[in-house]
């Protein structure tokens, strides 16, 4: 029992370049213009942090005021507090992301504060969105494991989910951040946390870190989520995660849900071309297997 149609969200973008040696604006949009034409509905094209704690990033504003909007397709944005939120208001993004995590000790190194603390500073930003009409997607980090605590419970990914979905996010992605998950544990996890945020509500946010995310992907799939983060040629990591790798590859994850008879709306082949030239702009070649095995036009 697969879902008919999966969503695909975007992340290479941010989660893929915020995590790579810096690459031009032009090349950012590039990218961005690439996976609208390739059929990706739902694009992260930047986050407004601070530039002092990810220099990737801090060209977002350009990003996005630059990026030709493709009719149909969403673009996200990251925004950690208000600071973050009226810039992301001022770049005219359609819809923002806050993140938060499961875990203490990731939560201090990543946004500097406790999870008590980032739940208070996202409060005024959830208001300020629904003033200003914009819709809010929440992360919550850790949710298989962390680089500094090791094992977290379900129930406190399940409690900080809650909490964002209870705020007004209305999606919640669950970050393997450190791609440290195997699919029976991972399908459990999605399970406890939906007995609180309704399945439909659900994304799942896996690296691939142990070459873990499609089979973990698959396997919660079963569950009913039907939305999934995924970065093209699979780029990146996260600067707080050490030794985190990319996201799973977006090409990898299109390929076996269309092989499974899953539609996703992507034109795989334009897919693959738009990782192979971002690839070829950082100097690497692409992290996903399947746009390998397709080749470079
Ligand atoms: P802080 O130092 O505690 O913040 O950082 P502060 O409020 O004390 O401000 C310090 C300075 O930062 C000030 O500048 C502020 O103006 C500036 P100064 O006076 O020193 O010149 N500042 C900002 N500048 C730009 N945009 C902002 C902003 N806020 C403050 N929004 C803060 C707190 C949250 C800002 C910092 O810790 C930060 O930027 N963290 C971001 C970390 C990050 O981007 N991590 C990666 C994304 S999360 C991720 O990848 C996981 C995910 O993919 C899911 C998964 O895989 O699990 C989503
Ligand atoms: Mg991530």
């Amino acid at each position: 029992n697969l879902p008919a149609q999966v969503s695909i969200f975007e992340v290479g973008a941010r989660d893929g370049l915020q995590n790579e040696k810096p690459v031009s604006t032009q090349n950012k949009i590039r990218l961005i213009d690439d996976l609208a034409k390739a059929g990706v509905k739902r694009i992260e094209a930047g986050s407004f942090v601070s530039p002092k704690w990810v220099p990737q990033m801090a060209d977002s504003m350009d990003v996005i005021q630059e990026m030709p909007r493709a009719k149909g397709v969403v673009y996200s944005a990251l925004t950690p507090n208000m600071k973050g939120f009226e810039l992301a208001l001022a770049s005219g993004i359609d819809e923002v992301a806050i993140f938060g995590a499961a875990s203490e000790s990731f939560s201090q190194k990543n946004i500097n504060c406790s999870i008590e603390e980032s739940i208070a500073r996202f409060q005024p930003l959830m208001e300020a969105a629904q003033k200003a009409n914009i819709k809010v997607r929440g992360y919550v980090s850790c949710v298989l494991g962390c680089p500094y605590e090791g094992h977290i419970e379900s129930t406190a990914v399940a409690h900080v989910a809650d909490v964002l979905h209870q705020m007004g996010c209305y999606e919640i992605s669950l970050g393997d951040t450190i791609g440290i998950g195997t699919p029976i544990n991972a399908r459990r996890m999605v399970e406890t946390v939906a007995s609180k945020v309704p399945v439909e509500q659900l994304a799942l946010h896996f690296h691939d870190t142990y070459g873990q995310a499609l089979p973990n992907i698959l396997a919660c799939l079963e569950t009913g989520v039907s939305v999934i983060d995924a970065s093209v040629a699979g780029l990146g990591g996260c600067p707080y995660a050490k030794g985190a790798s990319g996201n799973v590859a977006t090409e990898d994850v299109v390929y076996m849900l269309h092989g499974m008879g899953v539609s996703t709306g992507i034109d795989l082949h334009l897919l693959a071309q738009a990782g192979h030239r971002i690839s070829t702009a950082l100097g690497r070649s692409s992290g996903s297997k399947v746009a390998q095995a397709i080749g470079h036009e």
